[in-house]
């Protein structure tokens, strides 16, 4: 018989019994037995070559079932139970030929539930001297009793340096319940690390095993160092900004964190290690400490510097008087905690650059307001500005004074003069008009500034008159003069249906054909004196009709008109206006001729 027969629970059992006689025995009997709790024997079957019997009222008695073969029989226990796991034993019997017994230990296996694992709630502080309770494992109904082991990061935890309490119950049903506590002294790094637990058994030939879930744990370890930390704002501080300030230390639970000032004892306004320190200034430039007050209290430090940019001083202050072609020198400045840039400005164009501004041979245009604007190249939102208004004295400036002008007006046009002055303080500008006593003006528009005057006179040209500006202050005088020489209106009997408007055009006319009538005088008297023209009729009307025509195609409203003859007669001339000239004076270019 086989020392023992390995089965799951529940399965079927097959225990066999060889056997073999010297001398061939006139018959065999058979009897199975199993040992009960109390040692007793008890047979459960029995039979000979010609029949087999279970033995009643037994606990095997339906559960079993004995085969024969050639050289043995073999016992089949079905729907094994933990309770089986005991010896069976096959007693052989050959009466004359011998007897002989074999044991066979049936062992019942039935794997355990998967562990449970479950790690402690609370938090294990490394700083208690015995190992503490980590962790606990279960593995529930096995049989048999199943092992448990611990692992961290899935390395086994050496049995050594760890207490590891083992339950084992003894469940009704036989089966096993292993529960494992891990104590454990833990370490700050363990805070990282992962527990499980595994549990191994037996199955009928082998061992198997089965690995819990991993867990980590709360560790609680002292602040060793903090750190502080300036969050906000990123880069330099300037004043009027907030800064926010952190501090952390690296222990767990975290600790208390306090702020105050270096060689203060007045703790800070911070919550959960942020200290917000609203709009800085410059007292508040310093060493800013932090604690954590853990066990041992620990700290650290951080500078903070807040940065500053004074009002912008400028000298000379407010306003300077300088004399024309004098200098100056003016500056600007601002105390600042970092490097300055400085810009000035006139009327919004850059003028210089750099604290100081030199003005040479000042004139009138030097005059104004400068600005000087000081900014922090490094820290942007530093800003400040000052101004000094510069005033320049001096003589009047008349516009265009060194020229004398000329103007030629007709009578009774209306002409505007102008006169343009810089100087200061302000010159007063007076009009001095010469010329016939009726003459008639004033002034039309007159704009003033600190240092400029414009004056505008409208002014009825009626003679050749003079008109000069004059203007003055305490410092000189200059003056510009206008020379307004009048085109007299000309009279002319025709002339006065025309406007006055056109008055121009008609003296032109008039003086044209006052000419051509020379010339055309001169060409009779010419040709009159060489002989060639006779002083007929067809000839003084050829040259009448030539020059009649050339007038129309000139002009329309020329004032004298000679009307082209279409027929042989010639009528009298007409003046334009139609009246009727008497005849003699029609006739008196011919009779001229007549005498020439
Ligand atoms: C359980 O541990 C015991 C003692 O170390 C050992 O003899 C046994 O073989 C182990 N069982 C399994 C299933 O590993
Ligand atoms: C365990 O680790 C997870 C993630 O790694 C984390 O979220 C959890 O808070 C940790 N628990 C403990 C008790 O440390
Ligand atoms: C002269 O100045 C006045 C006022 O500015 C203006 O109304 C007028 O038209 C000007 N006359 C001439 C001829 O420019
Ligand atoms: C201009 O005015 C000043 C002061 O009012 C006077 O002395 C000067 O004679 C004047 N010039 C002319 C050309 O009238």
């Amino acid at each position: 018989m086989e020392e023992a027969v390995e089965v799951y629970m529940d399965d079927a059992a097959e225990i066999p019994c060889l056997y073999t006689f010297t001398q061939k025995p006139i018959m065999v009997m058979v009897q199975w037995f199993v040992r009960e709790r109390d040692g007793r024997r008890v047979r459960i079957s029995y039979g000979d070559l010609t029949m087999q019997k279970v033995d009643e009222n037994t606990t095997y008695s339906d559960r079993i079932s004995v085969s024969a073969n050639n050289d043995g029989e073999t016992l089949t226990i079905q729907d094994v139970k933990l309770s089986d796991e005991r010896e069976f034993f096959c007693q052989v019997s050959g009466l004359a030929a011998g007897s002989d017994e074999g044991r066979t230990l049936l062992k019942v296996f039935d794997p355990p539930e998967p562990p449970i694992i479950e790690g402690v709630l609370s938090g294990v502080s490394v700083s208690s001297d015995s190992p503490a309770k980590v962790a606990s494992c279960e593995t529930r109904s096995g049989h048999p009793k199943p092992n448990i082991t611990w692992y961290r990061d899935h390395i086994p935890i050496h049995p050594a340096i760890v207490n590891v309490v083992t339950l084992v119950t003894r469940e009704s049903s036989g089966l096993y319940t292993v529960q494992s506590e891990l104590q454990y002294k833990v370490a700050k790094e363990d805070k990282d690390a992962h527990f499980s637990c595994e549990v191994s058994y037996f199955v009928p030939g082998a061992v198997r095993t089965s690995e819990s879930k991993g867990i980590n744990i709360t560790v609680h370890y002292p602040t060793t160092s903090v750190e502080m930390w300036k969050e906000l704002p990123q880069g330099l501080v300037k004043e009027g900004d907030t800064v926010e300030m952190h501090c952390q230390g690296d222990g767990n639970p975290p600790a208390p964190i306090i702020f105050n000032r270096e060689q203060s004892d007045a703790e800070l306004v911070s919550n959960e290690g942020l200290l917000v320190l609203k709009d800085v200034s410059r007292v508040d430039s310093g060493v800013y400490e932090c604690h954590a007050l853990d066990l041992d209290e620990v700290l650290d430090t951080l500078q903070l510097t807040v940065h500053y940019l004074d009002p912008a001083v400028v000298v000379p202050k407010d306003s300077e008087v300088m004399l024309k072609g004098e200098s100056l020198t003016a500056t600007c400045n601002a105390l600042s905690s970092l490097e300055t840039s400085t810009v000035w400005f006139k009327d919004g164009a850059e003028v210089a650059r750099g604290h100081i501004m030199h003005l040479h041979d000042a004139t009138f245009d030097t005059a104004g307001q400068y600005d000087c604007e000081v900014t922090v190249p490094s820290l942007s939102g530093l800003v400040t500005s000052g101004s000094v208004h510069i005033i320049v004295q001096g003589a009047p400036e008349v516009k265009d004074a060194d020229r004398e002008i000329e103007l030629m007006e007709r009578v009774g046009v209306w002409v505007n003069l102008s006169c343009e002055v810089r100087g200061f303080p302000r010159p007063s500008v007076i009009w001095i008009i010469t010329g016939s006593q009726t003459q008639s003006w004033r002034e039309v528009a007159k704009r003033e500034t600190e240092d400029h005057v414009h004056s505008v006179v409208m002014l009825k040209v009626t003679s050749d008159s003079v008109a000069i500006c004059n203007s003055s202050n305490d410092f000189g005088i200059e003056s510009k003069t206008y020379n307004i020489r009048s085109i007299p209106f000309l009279q002319t009997p025709t002339a006065r249906k025309t406007s006055v408007d056109n008055s121009g055009v008609i003296i032109v006319v008039i003086i044209v054909s006052i000419l051509l009538l020379a010339i055309l005088g001169s060409v009779f008297y010419f040709l009159y004196k060489k002989g060639k023209l006779p002083c007929g009729r067809s000839g003084k009307q050829e040259i009448l009709n030539a020059y009649s025509v050339k007038e129309k195609s000139n002009k329309e409203d020329i004032v004298v008109e000679m009307k082209p003859k279409k027929t042989e007669e010639s009528e009298p001339l007409k003046a334009v206006n139609g009246e009727k000239k008497p005849p003699n004076e029609q006739n008196s270019a011919l009779s001229s001729c007549e005498k020439a």
